[in-house]
């Protein structure tokens, strides 16, 4: 696990901005895995900035979101399909054919689960996941007592999850208690993994997930075991962390090849 501490939210988003970037440099036919939440905002921001630099080309590019409101159209304003569309496909390149969400209107849930599941395969697997993390450390919507290899389901969101999103609805009330959701198992598949956080509401969140034991308690925890996943958070969500100055000596000095 690596944990990268950027001096702020803009400056974390362009980093990882930037390592999309060079993957689709290497790779055209990358497979992205994308999130949604106020945290991936500024790394699409950056990526359509530099999509408009002739940087980033995503013609030949997949992407896999990790979630979707159970009972929410796509034509909903707090549907991640519509978050997408708002927030990076209507400004860049993707081919829509490739680019795959949950559907929040699925009749028959296990076997829109098990399609899902079977288009990422299809798809040779993601390259590059992004993450957030829930402020009780759930990776998309895989709250506490995730199982730890779970696959795409449906989920029953927390009290706390239903109310730190309650921002997105016009009330608490209005939002969905069920959702679908890639599994841990699922996002612990993705070649890279970057998880973000800003802000001292995920601070406890990151130290648990960081340094604390691996627990379905803090699904994110699970991260330890990714053999390539890094923390990427600001100084406000590394406030609670113990070896704040070890991190950062880590990536300062990193060896050029590694960079
Ligand atoms: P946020 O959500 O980015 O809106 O804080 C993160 C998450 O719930 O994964």
């Amino acid at each position: 696990m690596e944990i990268i501490i950027q001096p702020s939210p803009e400056a974390a988003c362009r980093y990882v901005a930037g390592r999309i970037a060079s993957l689709l440099a290497a790779k055209p036919a990358a497979v992205l895995g994308l999130a949604t939440g106020s945290t991936p905002v500024g790394v699409y921001r950056e990526l359509i900035h530099l999509h408009q630099q002739g940087e980033a080309d995503f013609s030949h590019a997949a992407a896999f979101n990790l979630d979707e409101y159970l009972g929410l159209p796509p034509e909903h304003p707090a549907s991640y399909h519509h978050f997408m569309q708002e927030n990076l496909f209507q400004h860049v390149n993707f081919n829509p054919g490739r680019t795959f969400i949950p559907s929040g209107l699925a009749s028959d849930v296990p076997a829109a689960c098990a399609d899902y599941e079977a288009k990422i395969r299809a798809y040779h697997g993601i390259d590059l996941q992004i993450l957030g993390i829930g402020s009780d450390g759930h990776i998309g919507f895989n709250e506490p007592s995730s199982s730890l290899s779970s696959r795409t389901r449906l989920k029953t969101l927390t009290p706390r999850t239903r109310e730190d999103n309650a921002r997105f609805f016009s009330s608490l009330e209005e939002v969905p208690h069920h959702v679908l959701t890639m599994g841990v198992g699922t996002i612990m598949e993705a070649r890279e993994i970057f998880l973000l956080a800003f802000g001292t509401g995920k601070a406890d969140a990151i130290a648990a997930t960081v340094e604390g034991p691996v627990t379905a308690n803090v699904p994110a925890s699970v991260l330890q075991f990714h053999q390539t996943a890094k923390i990427v958070i600001d100084e406000a969500a590394a406030s609670k962390l113990q070896r704040t100055d070890y991190y950062r000596w880590v990536f300062d000095h990193k060896p050029d090849w590694q960079r």
